[in-house]
């Protein structure tokens, strides 16, 4: 099972090792009997999956000495040091200094075998819990690559943003959804459902700028037959759909304030009644709202209920323009470059340096949706019309501070790949304090484990 031996003992009297080792390996333990602690340290890593018995008066490294070794390379070895008949000073000083336990010499049998054998099933645990935890963050980190794979963007708003949905993914958290056009709202929305535990039931989506006005009542909480004029049959709405799973209500800026005091009501009571009935129809629902405006401005102009508004913005999602966050668009074209030439079974046209940093200079009012629109004519082999996208306003371009900041983070970035994520290097190489690298990198959401391998 194990290839590290159970136990290391360590003493320079050969005639000590012997009579030890003997007593462990009798108790059926493995030994390995070494001579000096040097050579000890030697046989020990992380992974040792033993523990160390050991003198501590020896010649070149003493026992203390050797204890704090052990203690840097793994601080959960157990070590248990043999301390001088009597020494109580000596014994209390090990077990200041971290060792596991100390027995008197000359140990007793029965009394070694027993402290071994309660050390390695301390062991035994810890190496349990550190797999299982490495097993957790592999699965965070996988997780992350799942949320990263939809949502592109290694910008910090972005950053920020995957982290957010991440952890309102698994609640039931009503959310509204802020972003001007094209920012991806729709985008959040789903992901939040597919990743969510929500994602086995349905979701639906309702765009209440789409719906003819007279209509949006019925559509939300469905009607029985004869309810009005045309209500032929019984109709089922778009809420009971949504039971179990999640309602997604687009453009909710549009929504006709009648229409509002009855979704208002529904939220409150989590329960709906069809047009045309007095029955009562429970719904278990996630609400998730998106809004191109701000809603309690709309609320102060009188075309919004306010209460709504704070119905829905239990908690509100940002997300960001694209020119907030420029230093994605390579990443994004070079993405839906990739997706439209699949989905078109055409070849993906490479994209060149010029074109990108062009791409990056644009002020994109329609964000990402007129980024992907500009991949489809890349891949159509289109010259960009001018008249599309109308050529920026030399303040449009990044300002001086934005190049920088992207120029810093690339900077610092390349150190620490260099350095294998040694932030003492890193600082020392780049000139600067830890302390001031730590700040950028945070600043910069780099991570010094992400560069590590
Ligand atoms: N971070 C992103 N990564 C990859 N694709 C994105 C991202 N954000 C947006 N998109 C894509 O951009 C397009 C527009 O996104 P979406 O429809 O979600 O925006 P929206 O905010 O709902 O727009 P509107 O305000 O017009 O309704 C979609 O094709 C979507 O897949
Ligand atoms: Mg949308």
């Amino acid at each position: 099972m194990s290839d590290t031996p159970d136990i290391v003992l360590v003493d320079d009297d050969a005639e000590v090792r012997r009579a030890y080792g003997q007593t462990l390996e009798l108790d059926g333990l493995s030994v390995a009997a070494l001579g000096s602690s040097a050579t000890a340290l030697k046989a020990l890593s992380p992974a040792f999956e033993g523990v160390v018995v050991s003198d501590v008066r020896m010649p070149g490294m003493d026992g203390f000495a050797f204890l704090d070794e052990v203690r840097r390379l793994d601080p959960d070895i157990p070590v248990l040091l043999i301390t001088g008949h009597g020494d109580v000073p000596m014994a209390l000083r090990a077990l200041r200094a971290g060792a596991w336990d100390f027995i008197e010499k000359p140990a007793d049998p029965v009394l070694l075998v027993e402290t071994v054998r309660r050390a390695l099933e301390q062991r035994r645990l810890v190496l349990e819990n550190r797999a299982l935890r490495d097993e957790a963050t592999r699965d965070d980190a996988a997780a992350e690559d799942v949320w990263a794979a939809r949502l592109i963007g290694r910008a910090e708003p972005m950053q920020r943003l995957r982290r957010t949905l991440a952890v309102l993914a698994d609640t039931r958290t009503d959310v509204l959804i802020f972003g001007e056009t094209g920012t991806g709202k729709e985008m959040a929305a789903r992901a939040l459902h597919d990743f969510g535990r929500r994602r086995a039931g349905r979701f639906v989506a309702v765009n209440c700028a789409a719906i003819p006005e007279n209509m949006i009542e019925s559509e939300l909480f469905g009607h029985e037959a004869g309810a009005f004029t045309g209500a032929r049959e019984r109709r089922i709405g778009k809420i009971e759909h949504a039971h179990k799973g999640t309602l997604f209500l687009d453009e909710i800026e549009s929504m006709p304030l009648a229409a509002q005091t009855r979704l208002l009501r529904a939220l409150q009571e989590r329960s709906i009644e069809r047009l045309g009935s007095n029955a009562e129809i429970k719904v278990d629902i996630r609400v998730l709202a998106a809004t191109k405006v701000d809603l309690l401005a709309l609320a102060g102009e009188g075309r919004f209920r306010e209460d709504l508004v704070y119905r829905l913005n239990t908690v509100t999602v940002r997300l960001p323009p694209l020119r907030d966050r420029r230093e994605d668009i390579p990443a994004l074209f070079r993405h839906f470059v990739a997706t439209v030439a699949a989905r078109d079974g055409v070849p993906a046209r490479p994209v060149e340096a010029g074109t990108l940093s062009e791409l990056m200079r644009r002020p994109w009012p329609g964000n990402v949706r007129e980024l992907r629109n500009a991949a489809e004519r890349h891949v159509l082999g289109l010259e960009e019309a001018p008249a599309a996208s109308p050529a920026p306003a030399p303040m449009d371009g990044p300002s001086l501070e934005a190049m920088m900041d992207a120029a810093e983070r690339h900077l610092l970035a390349e150190a620490l790949v260099r350095h294998g994520g040694r932030v003492g290097q890193c600082a020392d190489a780049l000139g600067i304090s830890r302390k001031t690298l730590y700040l950028k990198m945070r600043k910069h959401g780099l991570e010094r484990d992400a560069v590590e391998d």
